[in-house]
């Protein structure tokens, strides 16, 4: 039927790989380098790619993308493995039975060498179980007093051999990629522990590419815990340009003969402030709100009701869920910064409304910035990660 309703190409979600992924040329031919030279050379290039942003910024669609680009790079055998980063849990041994995972998928099983690799990750894994979290840390020092205790140098050789195992043939090298999202959760001395695997594995020149993602206070979290953490790639992600935030939603429209006016994209970029989810979430419910055909043109008055719409779903979502996730001393620093709407504000004039100097109120700035509900955009500033959060505060007290 010529004339009935599209589905939407807008993807809101956590982590959903948009129609196009605007804006981040940068972050993309970075990885594309890292994967050329990992396959033509045997060799990534030495700094671990860190993604770091506050939440919906995009840093979970970099990582799947590129975990998708080397596997499908043509002129190689990608294996790689990603994993959420957790309190409590190693990364390393997580790490290992992910690699055995895609490996066995790509068929490395039929390999003589095979059944021993595949046993070590075993007992690997069960080795890091039986020794628990019971390291011998110093936590003062940066370094691990003993890093034999930490049984990465037993991770590098499983990467060793991964790299030997997979190279089947002359013609098709193997590159290996191990992403880790929402690094800042991970416990610091397992923090310490994969950058001294990374450390170790960078300096024999293998085809290892690593990327991590976090929040905004991401480098700072990696230097506390390693010394090498200066050594990454940190790629922050910011806002999206203006001509990103129209490419991000005329192109998926286009692809299906729908198009916007200016004025509908005007609101749409307006309410979104160039944040890829808000962008999403704006675009799809403008869609809703139009049901297009092929030849439609979405219009302000769509744009309108989608907004309204989008904020509706965040105020039920994320925003209840961050309020509810607060103290109730972070509530009174949230209500305070309300107060200043949703642009930066200088830290002092918060803690000034509470009646304290910026030293006490230091640690509740912290753990909201932990939590992902704010962050500091510049020395001594702060700002609500996502626009429309000052709204909904105003609301919700009033109530
Ligand atoms: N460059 C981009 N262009 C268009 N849309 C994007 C882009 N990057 C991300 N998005 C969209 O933004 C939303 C959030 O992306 P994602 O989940 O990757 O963010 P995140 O930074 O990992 O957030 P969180 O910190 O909450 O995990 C998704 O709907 C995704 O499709
Ligand atoms: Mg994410």
């Amino acid at each position: 039927m010529a004339n009935s309703p599209l589905p939407s190409p807008y993807a809101p979600g956590a982590g959903t790989l948009p129609p196009v992924i605007a804006g981040r040329g940068k972050h993309l031919s970075v990885v594309e380098d890292y994967i050329h030279a990992a396959a033509h050379l045997g060799r990534a290039p030495g700094s671990p790619i860190a993604y770091s942003g506050v939440r919906g910024m995009g840093k979970t669609v970099l990582l799947k993308h590129a975990e998708n680009s080397i596997r499908e790079y043509s002129a190689a055998v990608g294996i790689t493995t990603s994993l959420l980063a957790c309190k409590g849990e190693r990364l390393l041994p997580l790490l290992a039975q992910g690699l055995r995972n895609t490996a066995a998928e790509r068929e490395l099983t039929t390999q003589p060498a095979w059944r021993r690799w595949a046993e070590r990750v075993e007992s690997f894994t069960i080795e890091v179980a039986l020794t628990g979290a019971s390291v011998n840390v110093e936590l003062g020092n940066k370094e691990p007093r003993n890093l034999t205790d930490f049984g990465y140098q037993a991770f590098v050789r499983i990467i060793e051999d991964l790299v030997t195992l997979a190279r089947v043939d002359d013609k098709k090298r193997p590159v290996i990629g191990v992403c880790v999202d929402e690094l800042q959760e991970a416990d610091r001395e397992h923090i310490t522990e994969f950058a001294a695997a990374i450390q170790e594995i960078t300096s024999k020149q293998l085809p290892v590419i690593f990327l991590v993602g976090g929040l905004a206070n991401l480098p700072e979290v990696i230097s506390e815990a390693a010394t090498f953490g200066e050594r990454f790639r940190y790629l922050p992600l910011t806002k999206l340009s203006l001509s990103a935030s129209v490419e991000a939603l005329v192109q998926p429209a286009e692809q299906l003969h729908v198009s916007w006016t200016k004025e509908a994209l005007t609101e749409v970029i307006s309410a979104a402030k160039g944040f890829p989810h808000l962008i999403q979430l704006y675009g799809e419910e403008t869609w809703h709100a139009a049901t297009p055909a092929k030849g439609s043109t979405l219009l302000a008055s769509h744009a309108q009701s989608g907004i309204a719409e989008g904020r509706s779903a965040l105020y039920n979502g994320m925003f209840q869920a961050r309020w509810r996730r607060s103290t109730e001393r972070e509530k009174d620093f949230l209500a305070a910064m309300a107060k200043h709407g949703d642009t930066d504000m200088p830290i002092r004039q918060i803690a000034e409304a509470l009646g304290k100097n910026p030293q006490q109120i230091s640690p509740l700035r912290a753990s909201l910035i932990a939590k992902g509900t704010i962050y500091a955009p510049r020395h001594g500033r702060i700002e609500f990660t996502m626009p429309g959060f000052a709204d909904f505060i105003t609301d919700v007290l009033k109530e």
